[in-house]
């Protein structure tokens, strides 16, 4: 998967960060997006989103993540938060137990306001302090599995992981909803279409508007 800085192209993904509070999200998002770290990060207030374009596939992917806080009081801002996302990394911190405990609750509140077709990533940061480590590995893949997560640890300090993770739920959201597409309009349509030199689009939210919790925000991102 390589990047580029073009303005235009195929498919806008909306992804949102969500888990506990001081778990990492911030910093997974600078990491992915500025290849930037901060040991002094305080907690986020809000929303925030930054983007990066990716290709995949041959297609231009514009990937949209929305970042807020973990904490209860800014629960306010669900609806909007999670509105047209196509895929989450579910975050929690391998260092503190709590952190896991609460990612089925994250998990009620994705099913609560998205779709089925979400992709959800559940990533286990802070990978770099393994000598504090209270969450084993095995325990969070079978969790995963069982809830049909994909699955990954990362250190957003180390850079481990990090691309690695955003890249794997770029591609199989790519994939999903390709598949989904294929199964709405069928081949026979696909193949109409291609012959005619058309190239067609999937089904995701490709108008900005649409994926802005504040259209005056423009100036941030995208
Ligand atoms: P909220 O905005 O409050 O929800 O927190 P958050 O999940 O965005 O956490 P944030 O990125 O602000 O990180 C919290 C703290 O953990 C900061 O002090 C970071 O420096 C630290 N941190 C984040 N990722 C890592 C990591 O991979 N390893 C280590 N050792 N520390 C990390
Ligand atoms: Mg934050």
């Amino acid at each position: 998967m390589s990047y580029q800085g073009s303005d235009e192209y195929d498919y806008l993904f909306k992804i949102v960060l969500i888990g506990d509070s001081a778990v990492g999200k911030t910093n997974l998002l600078s990491r992915f997006v500025q290849n930037e770290f901060s040991l002094e990060t305080k907690a986020t207030l809000g929303v925030e989103f930054a983007c990066k374009t990716v290709v995949a596939d041959n297609k231009t992917i514009k990937v949209q993540v929305w970042d807020t806080a973990g904490q209860e009081r800014y629960k306010a801002i669900t609806s909007a938060y999670y509105r047209g996302a196509v895929g989450a990394l579910l975050v929690y911190d391998i260092t503190r137990m709590n952190s896991f405990e609460n990612v089925s609750k994250w998990l009620s509140e994705l099913q609560d306001h998205t779709s089925q077709e979400l992709v959800v990533m559940l990533i286990g940061n802070k990978s770099d302090l393994h000598n504090l480590r209270a969450v084993s590995r095995e325990e969070a893949e079978i969790f995963a599995k069982e809830n049909g997560l994909f699955f990954m640890e990362t250190s957003a300090l180390n850079n481990k992981n990090v691309e690695g993770a955003f890249n794997d739920l770029i591609s199989s959201i790519y994939h999903v909803l390709k598949k989904k597409s294929v199964e709405e309009y069928g081949d026979s349509y696909l193949n109409k279409m291609n012959s005619l030199g058309v190239d067609y689009k999937l089904k995701v939210n490709s108008r900005k508007d649409e994926n802005q919790y504040n259209k005056n925000d423009d100036s941030k991102c995208c």
